[in-house]
């Protein structure tokens, strides 16, 4: 099985520069400034390589939005999305710690292909072993003539700058990003315009997710077919999948996208822990709906995720077991998207304030009948085209899977008066 974006990690170290190269590192980036930046954009196409940061948009297709030649706006930007707070989300932390000349081999390949000449990496503000790991490699690569003027004698010039975040996870949607590395306060922007063509500082801008960045200089490196024969599906690639909850053996694993959802959880996360049962898990992060018994044998990538009734989101997965309570896990979740609503539009500021004290007063037995009509009303009202960006309709996600796979727990807590799981 290839696993091209994490075989060379090892636990707890970092490959430098010349590690990285003895292992083929920047041979990408060589066979890229051979080609036009359209024929990069084209073999990125031919790959499918697709968004690993949530939405799951084709890479080279969003990089094809961008105007690029003579007349077209400068400077150009490039960013790497590594704010990385969604809840059960912990995979560009191994790849910035592991492996940072990956990330920026890939960085440059893409900055090539968008005509880009600046360039930042978005780091989440508590990765402080990852910042210190990134600007050691950055000087490694100005000093070896990666970046900076006429990379690599081809007379293409990119600088890239190490940004750490403020530390809100709103600061990961992508315009919200932009508006935090203006200076601004980080609400989200409306669209259209779409960064592509007016992103930072009102120039085009490509943002794309720190494990999409690491798939790059492999593609160029092996061709787009080797890229999607290594897949099960028709997404290429590999995408590195996570597991978190009760289960015997929690982590991280690089996997070819369209492995089935139960060899994740058996084979690689070991099954669940002694005495606990599985009851369902969210499949990409806290902002995914719940899949159940039923969806074990789906396939983990685009599609099937979709066709089962979710989003493979970023991949990591949350378990739930018998023993923890549905309506205190959910209500967990949406105290934090409560927390982290940046205010700017009403559903959203005035909906998971009072999505949480629902669910509060559920889980504390003072529930009544008519608070689940009112739960499913706000699943609607938060959902989909009635904000600003897709922090609320994300959260809405493990509320209206609750609500649909585990009622029944609902009911028990207003019936009962009081939370069945606790003693
Ligand atoms: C509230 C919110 C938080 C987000 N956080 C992240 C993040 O931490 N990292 C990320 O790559 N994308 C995040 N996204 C998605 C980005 O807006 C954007 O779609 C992504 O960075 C694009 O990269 P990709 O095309 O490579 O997936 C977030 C979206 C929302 C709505
Ligand atoms: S949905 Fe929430 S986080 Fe997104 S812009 Fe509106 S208030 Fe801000």
């Amino acid at each position: 099985m290839e696993r091209p974006l994490t075989q060379h990690i090892r636990p707890g170290e970092t490959l430098s520069l010349t590690e990285y190269q003895k292992h083929g590192g920047y041979e990408g980036l060589k066979a890229a400034l051979k080609m036009s930046p359209k024929e990069v954009q084209d073999v990125v196409k031919r790959a499918h390589l697709r968004g690993r940061g949530g939405a799951g948009f084709p890479t080279g297709l969003k990089w094809s939005f961008v105007p690029i030649g003579d007349d077209a706006p400068r400077p150009r930007y490039l960013i790497a999305n590594g704010d990385e707070m969604e809840p059960g989300t912990f995979k560009d932390r191994l790849l910035v710690e592991g492996n940072p000349h990956q990330l920026i081999e890939g960085m440059i390949i893409s900055a090539y292909a968008i005509q880009a000449e600046i360039g930042y990496i978005f780091l989440r503000w508590a990765y402080k072993k990852g910042e210190k790991i990134i600007r050691k490699a950055l000087a490694e690569a100005y000093q070896a003539g990666l970046l900076g003027k006429n990379i690599l004698g081809s007379g293409f010039d990119f600088d890239l700058y190490l940004h750490t975040s403020a530390g809100r996870y709103i600061c990961g949607e992508e315009t919200a990003l932009l508006n935090s590395l203006e200076g601004k306060r980080a609400n989200p922007r409306a669209k259209p315009p779409f960064p592509q063509t007016s992103g930072l500082f009102g120039k085009p801008t490509i943002v794309n997710n720190i494990e999409t960045l690491c798939n790059v200089p492999h593609i160029l490196r092996n061709g787009a077919d080797w890229y999607k024969k290594i897949s099960l599906s028709e997404d290429g690639g590999t995408k590195i999948f996570g597991v978190s909850g009760k289960v015997k053996k929690p982590g991280l694993w690089e996997l070819p996208l369209g492995v089935t959802l139960k060899e994740v959880l058996e084979e690689y996360a070991g099954g669940m822990q002694d005495g606990l049962k599985f009851r369902g898990l969210l499949p990409g992060g806290a902002s995914t709906d719940f899949l159940t018994e039923e969806h074990l044998d789906i396939k983990l990538d685009y599609a099937g995720v979709e066709k089962a009734g979710s989003r493979l989101g970023t991949g990591t997965m949350i378990v739930l077991d018998d023993k923890t309570c549905v309506v205190g896990m959910v209500l967990n979740l949406e105290h934090f998207f409560a927390q982290e609503s940046c205010g700017w539009c009403t559903p959203c500021r005035e909906g998971l304030p009072w999505t949480e004290k629902i669910l509060a007063r559920i889980e504390d037995g003072q529930g009544k009948t008519e608070d689940l009509e009112i739960l499913e009303g706000l699943t609607k009202t938060l959902g989909p085209g009635n904000t600003f960006c897709a922090l609320a309709p994300g959260a809405m996600e493990p509320l209206q899977s609750a609500l649909k796979y585990y009622r029944e727990d609902f009911e028990r807590h207003i019936k009962e008066q009081r939370c069945p799981r606790r003693s």
